[in-house]
């Protein structure tokens, strides 16, 4: 690390980045995008490869090692493996993942993982056809099943992770399915409760099915035990007891992890986020192409960080919604 730490103003070291890659996406599931999809943004206004590369080599001199790659759907943005190889060859990336919706992981997931991609994430919020179709608004669950096949191929892939939101109403019915499938599979179902950034905002308190019923659901049928806690980890990780696979609850609405949240985010179109609530966001793209020195980057970077916000306010009167949706984020 050739510079110094980048912390907040609330002692918090940030290690780990999350970058979308592209705002596009292939699916439109409802709590993210609407049927229609969103404006998408014109290909001059998403960052290079280079820049991207840029960016993430300079934050690596401040110790952030983790690099996460999502969307929208990473995977549709042309050329994406190279953009893996290019990030994960920088010396200061230690853990480069991807979070993907698996519908391209066919085509793709041997070039990622030659690419030297560590882990991934593929987003599954139903094991069954009719009711993928009816959250995602795509007939696209066998596609993805093969998908995450062909990943589980590659031995360098694992562990795989698969994230399903938790919708009060919906998720009731998956929970068994989806405890048997981290039983019989190598995968570790992580239960995610839903967060208001869907874009048709019908996201309302009563809506999130939380971490805490679907773990009450499951220990009626399977025994559970605690895995520790991982500093600035954002799930909780239970395994089951008689040594069947591994679940994970991330529960940002019921028990959020603010406290020792370690992590930035960067927009496709090149703008810092230091919460997935934040209201406001630091454009780091103009002064990349006009030109700005490492230093210069570093100092905005910084300004902006030392800023993060303590906390998100999901839980309070007079929270306000993000005008971004997830999919213009980045999870
Ligand atoms: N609440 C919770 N999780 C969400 N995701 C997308 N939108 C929401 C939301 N409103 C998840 C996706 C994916 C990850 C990037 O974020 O399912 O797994
Ligand atoms: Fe696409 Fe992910 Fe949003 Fe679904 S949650 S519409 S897969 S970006």
């Amino acid at each position: 690390m050739s510079r110094e730490p980048l912390q907040d103003g609330h002692g918090r070291t940030i290690g780990d980045v999350r970058i979308s890659v592209t705002d596009r996406c292939n699916f439109r599931c409802q709590y993210c995008m609407p049927a229609e999809g969103l404006p998408w943004l014109d290909r001059d206004d998403v960052l290079t490869f280079e820049e991207i590369t840029r960016l993430v080599a300079l934050l690596t001199q401040m110790g952030v090692g983790d690099v996460r790659l999502t969307g929208g759907e990473p995977l549709v943005r042309r050329d994406f493996p190279q953009l893996a190889a290019m990030l994960a060859a920088l010396p200061g990336v230690e853990d480069l993942s991807v979070t993907t919706n698996g519908f391209l992981l066919e085509r793709d997931a041997e070039a990622l993982v030659a690419a030297g991609v560590d882990r991934f994430n593929v987003s599954i919020d139903s094991l069954q056809q009719d009711r993928f179709y009816e959250l995602t608004r795509r007939d696209a669950l066998p596609r993805v099943l093969a998908g995450l096949e062909a990943l589980a191929r590659f031995p360098a892939a694992h562990p795989i992770k698969i994230n399903a939101v938790g919708i009060r109403g919906f998720t009731e019915q998956e929970v068994l399915p989806f405890a048997r499938f981290a039983r019989e599979h190598p995968y570790e179902v992580r239960f995610i409760e839903f967060m208001p950034l869907d874009a048709d905002r019908a996201w309302e308190p009563g809506k999130v099915l939380t971490g805490a019923e679907i773990r009450a659901a499951i220990e009626e049928h399977f025994a559970l035990e605690p895995e520790p806690r991982e500093p600035s980890a954002t799930a909780r990780v239970y395994r089951f007891a008689d040594g069947n696979g591994r679940i994970g609850f991330i529960n940002p609405v019921s028990e959020p992890f603010c406290a020792d949240c370690n992590r930035i985010r960067l927009t496709a179109e090149g703008r810092l986020r230091t919460c997935l609530f934040s209201l406001g966001e630091t454009d780091l793209r103009a002064p990349l192409r006009a030109g700005a020195s490492d230093d210069e980057l570093e100092r905005i970077i910084r300004d902006a960080v030392w800023r993060k916000e303590l906390k998100h306010h999901v839980n309070e009167p007079g929270f306000i919604q993000p005008a971004r949706s997830m999919s213009a984020i980045g999870g």
